[in-house]
């Protein structure tokens, strides 16, 4: 259905994301239009009552934050922050205090799992950790906090330490039991509801990939609560594409490129001069392209494969598909390929946005291309078997399943 937009729609839906904490353009885009139509629909209201519905009702803009800001993660995102982790806590094993870990907008666990897993692996006893796993979707706590992972929390390699700690069930993942006691999970808005946290007292705060969804207030307030919960020398990990300049007012960010850290900026620490730090999308990529990437390490928003298209491109697409605005990262990654045919993260990115429409037939010809380019590629083939599976293509979900376990006990392709 066409909208006309007007200046009172204009007003109403900034309204509508204030109420949320949302920036307001992120409901002017296609897909979340789409879907506010069909959610009126199927609640028998025209355009205009569900938009008084959304201002007057507290769990129809739940519902509507939910659309927005997916609780789409996975296990192992951006390694070299987990590398970092792992080091810090290493360094902590003697001690005898309690190594505290805060995930802000946990999904259903993919991150404070990882964080749990890492932790323990570096030597730090599971007596003394703590986990604490928050979000405000209720289906993705009911997961985490039954130990379930949906099925494309896999993605590529995992990280050593995580590999024996899940197992395959039916189109999940369970997480074993040592991790699950290790983490737990609260349903709770991060930004307006007062949470179980003491202030200095976090080892680690992750709060990835949610700043980029809030208006600027909520951010700040955010960026603010999530420094306080940090300890003196605790670090702070945010997202890729999460805006830098509202965290350099509290924090200043650690030389670790690929990591997205920071620490409490302390007296002495130069007041920041302007937002552009290591953060900047594009510095980040370009130090992070390596001639020849391992494909062991497959995370398409910080690692695409160099010699093809232009990295900050390759974000933006990704940036884009987290937002929800599916059309609009269509139309940029179909533009790159067109440039760069043989571009592999860019023919994954199209698979994941065009399952994620269910556009199923497109999503499996990308793959199919991607697989012709490089028939061991484990994302490709996780990709394919997912697809597979959830077409009910059982046989031939299995016939891509062998392939990469025969990747995985050959010691995987080739670097
Ligand atoms: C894109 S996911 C990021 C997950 C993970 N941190 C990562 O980077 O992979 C964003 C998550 O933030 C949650 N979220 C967004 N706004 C929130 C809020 N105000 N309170 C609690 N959770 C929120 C969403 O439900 C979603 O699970």
């Amino acid at each position: 259905m066409m909208l006309l937009v007007t200046e009172s729609d204009h007003d109403e839906l900034a309204r509508i994301a204030s109420l949320s904490g949302l920036e307001s353009d992120l409901l002017r885009g296609p897909g979340i239009t789409r879907w506010l139509d069909r959610r009126a629909r199927s609640l028998g209201l025209d355009e205009r009552s569900h938009r008084a519905m959304l201002i007057e009702s507290e769990e129809e803009r739940r519902i509507l934050s939910e659309q927005i800001a997916v609780p789409e993660s996975w296990i192992g995102r951006y390694p070299v922050s987990f590398d970092l982790l792992h080091e810090t806590a290493a360094a902590r094993t003697k001690e005898s205090s309690v190594f505290r870990v805060l995930s802000l907008g946990c999904a259903a666990g993919q991150e404070p799992f990882t964080a749990a897993a890492c932790v323990l692996d570096a030597g730090i006893d599971a007596s003394r950790i703590e986990v604490l796993a928050i979000d405000r979707s209720r289906s993705a706590i009911e997961m985490g906090s039954n130990g379930d992972l949906p099925s494309m929390a896999v993605r590529g390699d995992l990280p050593e330490y995580m590999r024996t700690r899940l197992q395959p069930s039916g189109r999940r993942w369970k997480v074993d039991d040592e991790l699950r006691r290790l983490v737990r999970f609260i349903e709770a808005d991060i930004v307006s509801e007062s949470l179980p946290v003491a202030p200095g007292s976090c080892n680690a705060v992750y709060c990835r990939n949610v700043l980029i969804y809030l208006e600027s207030d909520a951010r700040d307030r955010l960026c603010r609560r999530a420094a306080s919960y940090l300890a003196k020398d605790g670090i702070f990990f945010s997202g890729h594409a999460d805006p830098p300049s509202d965290l350099l007012e509290t924090l200043a960010s650690i030389d670790r490129p690929g990591a997205f850290a920071w620490r409490r900026r302390g007296e002495s620490d130069p007041r920041p001069k302007n937002t552009s730090s290591e953060f900047t999308v594009g510095r980040v990529a370009s130090r992070r392209i390596s001639p020849r990437p391992s494909k062991k390490s497959i995370d398409p928003t910080i690692t695409p494969p160099a010699e093809q298209g232009s990295p900050e491109e390759v974000i933006a697409i990704q940036r884009l598909a987290d937002l929800g605005r599916l059309p609009e990262a269509r139309e940029l990654a179909e533009r790159l390929l067109v440039e760069h045919p043989a571009d592999l993260s860019v023919l994954l990115i199209l698979a994941t946005i065009d399952s994620a429409d269910g556009r199923v037939e497109a999503a499996r010809d990308h793959l199919r291309r991607a697989l012709y380019l490089d028939p061991d590629d484990p994302s490709a083939l996780f990709q394919m078997v997912v697809l597979c599976e959830s077409e009910g293509e059982l046989d031939v979900a299995a016939r891509f399943r062998r392939r990469m376990d025969r990747l995985a006990t050959d010691g995987g392709p080739e670097e």
